[in-house]
């Protein structure tokens, strides 16, 4: 039988590239819906998020980013990327080892550990910080057949992980740095954002 998974083994990269979200926008501070609806259309909303967080590229991307305020995000921190220069001599890029996964409802359970990963964001380009997080975690949700799955995630995984499901919270990663800090951060975007 066909699953709705089926495209995320041996993946090619296919979809449209949707446009990503700016931090301070209005969706990104939502806090996002359940899903309860595993019609095929948010299959195709589940591949074309994974294409464009590979075009972008990104180790996650949250279903907010892309102006859709339920909770799914797509994870995939183990692919390669390698830099080649193109015969007319732009530079592009090769992505290799693709395995994407789709979190759907997420629940988390079981944090362990402490860890602290230097984050950034597609929804904040050019800003990274400092954050701390469980260094491990297990994660319950659901897969795009609506089928319950459990997956149990340390270091760089559970840290993307954390930070996709904040994103279905309406939190994105400098709400978790000092205020100082996220001061200043907000100063450079306002500045960036008028230029
Ligand atoms: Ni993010």
């Amino acid at each position: 039988m066909n699953s709705k998974t089926d495209f995320l083994k041996n993946y090619t990269l296919s979809g449209s590239e949707l446009s990503i979200l700016a931090y301070p926008h209005a969706t990104l501070s939502k806090v996002a819906s359940e899903i309860t609806d595993y019609s095929d259309q948010l299959v195709q909303l589940a591949k074309d998020m994974t294409y464009t967080m590979y075009q972008a590229p990104g180790i996650g991307l949250a279903a907010p980013q892309i102006g859709k305020s339920i909770r799914m995000f797509i994870i995939d921190v183990g692919f390669d990327r390698e830099e080649i220069t193109c015969a007319d001599g732009t530079e592009d890029f090769v992505l290799s080892n693709l395995n994407p996964m789709v979190f759907i409802n997420p629940t988390f359970r079981d944090g362990e550990g402490e860890i602290i990963y230097e984050e950034g964001c597609l929804s904040l380009p050019g800003i990274y910080e400092d954050v701390t997080r469980f260094n491990k975690i297990t994660v319950d949700y659901t897969d795009l057949d609506g089928a319950q799955q459990s997956i149990e995630a340390e270091g760089t995984m559970a840290v993307c992980l954390q930070h996709e499901n904040d994103h279905l919270n309406g939190k994105v990663f400098i709400d978790r740095i000092s205020l100082i800090k996220r001061n200043i951060i907000k100063k450079k975007l306002t500045k960036k954002k008028k230029k």
